[in-house]
């Protein structure tokens, strides 16, 4: 199975195009709290979700608490400020694909301590960022390629 973890993710939209993405491709949510939002919030309800899809996400206190459920992860943070594309990494059962929240992406901190595995989306020259539910379901189809949509 693909992780996908969402570290504190501000805007109850995208963490339930998310959370029915993982559900489509069978890879396992996490939610790093603090959340930006309530679970209960309308707007994530609205995202139209079934009970199943709802069952397979995992909320996490931190970061810290989080990474103790493995005994030796693969984290592929992802981030603009990545050098290396996300088609040149070979992934694997397991792995954890690590995304930024919306306004601040990844914290200085953790890109220091992922910095091997900084995996970047190629943009146009001059580009922002993706959405992030637009990022997650381009690196997670590709995670799933790459595994044969097993
Ligand atoms: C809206 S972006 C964050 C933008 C933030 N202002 C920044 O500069 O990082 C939210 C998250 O989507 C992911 N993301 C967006 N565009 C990406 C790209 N081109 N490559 C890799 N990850 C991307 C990252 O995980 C990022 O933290």
């Amino acid at each position: 199975v693909i992780h996908v973890a969402l570290f504190e993710p501000e805007i109850p939209q995208n963490t339930g195009n998310i959370i029915r993405l993982c559900a489509n491709t069978g890879a396992q949510l996490h939610l790093i709290e603090p959340l930006g939002f309530s679970m209960e919030n309308s707007r994530l309800k609205r995202a139209g979700l079934d009970y199943h899809e709802w069952a397979t996400v995992q909320r996490h206190a931190d970061l810290t608490h989080f990474l103790q459920n493995f005994s030796a992860p693969r984290i592929y943070a992802c981030t603009t400020k990545g050098k290396k594309s996300y088609t040149d990494f070979c992934f694997q059962e397991n792995d954890i694909l690590l995304f930024g929240p919306e306004s601040r992406g990844l914290p200085a901190l953790i890109l220091e301590q992922f910095q091997e595995t900084l995996l970047r989306i190629p943009m146009t020259a001059n580009s922002r960022s993706l959405n992030l539910s637009n990022a997650v379901a381009v690196v997670v189809y590709e995670a799933w390629r790459q595994l044969g949509f097993k």
